[in-house]
């Protein structure tokens, strides 16, 4: 994975939904290459497709489960988010948390098809223990009664950033919640993140191309 990383989170924000994501998808395209830094979008199962053979920055899934080819309906099969043009994929958000077995298994499927594994914790020691345990690629750290609101990770708890990166070593961390601009990413950068995860200061703002600019600029 190229680091250091923006990789916004399109949840299920309708202006990050449809022909929304795309249009939002290809707003990250043009920051990641008019500034060169590394860019990239987690957006949902029935928008991946679109949005992986239109755009040229890696594209996340915001979830896998464990279900192999065969009878599993309604399930988001591993190799089905491969095919469609998947790079990785975002396991355990806060918003869609599952059992340590549950995300060991993911992690597993995910491997097998080559996608990427950004795992999310809600403390430094949960972070730690993903990693030790299940190495992912990355774990992105954010403390949940910091989602989605006004006063960001990198202001409010900046020792969460710290202690992750003390517990896992450098490298391997990102951190989001309440990730608004360049100087929060600035913060998280210094204090050893590879980058941060974010949604709403992307998806709720007028303006999502000046935001990105200004929030790659975090990253020098
Ligand atoms: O996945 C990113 C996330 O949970 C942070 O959301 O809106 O605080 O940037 P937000």
């Amino acid at each position: 994975m190229q680091l250091p990383l923006i990789l916004t989170n399109f949840k299920t924000y309708q202006t990050a939904t449809g022909s929304a994501a795309l249009d939002l998808a290809k707003k990250h395209e043009s920051v990641a290459k008019t500034t060169g830094q590394n860019v990239a979008v987690a957006v949902q199962a029935f928008d991946l497709a679109n949005i992986a053979q239109n755009v040229d920055i890696p594209v996340f899934a915001q979830h896998i489960d464990t279900a192999t080819y065969g009878s599993f309906t309604g399930w988001n099969m591993a190799e089905a988010a491969k095919a469609a043009g998947a790079y990785g994929t975002i396991l355990n958000h806060s918003e869609h948390r599952i059992s340590f077995d549950i995300l060991e298994k993911s992690i597993e499927r995910a491997k097998e098809v080559g996608l990427k594994t950004v795992v999310c914790a809600e403390t430094a020691q949960e972070a730690a223990e993903i990693m030790q345990k299940f190495n992912p690629d990355l774990v992105a750290v954010e403390p949940p009664e910091l989602i989605g609101g006004d006063i960001s990770v990198s202001t409010a708890n900046p020792e969460i950033i710290s202690d992750s990166v003390d517990l896992i070593g450098e490298g391997k961390v990102l951190t989001g919640a309440g990730i608004k601009n360049g100087e929060d990413v600035r913060i998280a950068v210094e204090l050893g993140s590879v980058g941060v995860l974010l949604a709403s200061g992307i998806t709720k703002s007028d303006d999502p191309e000046k935001v990105l600019e200004d929030l790659v600029s975090g990253l020098k």
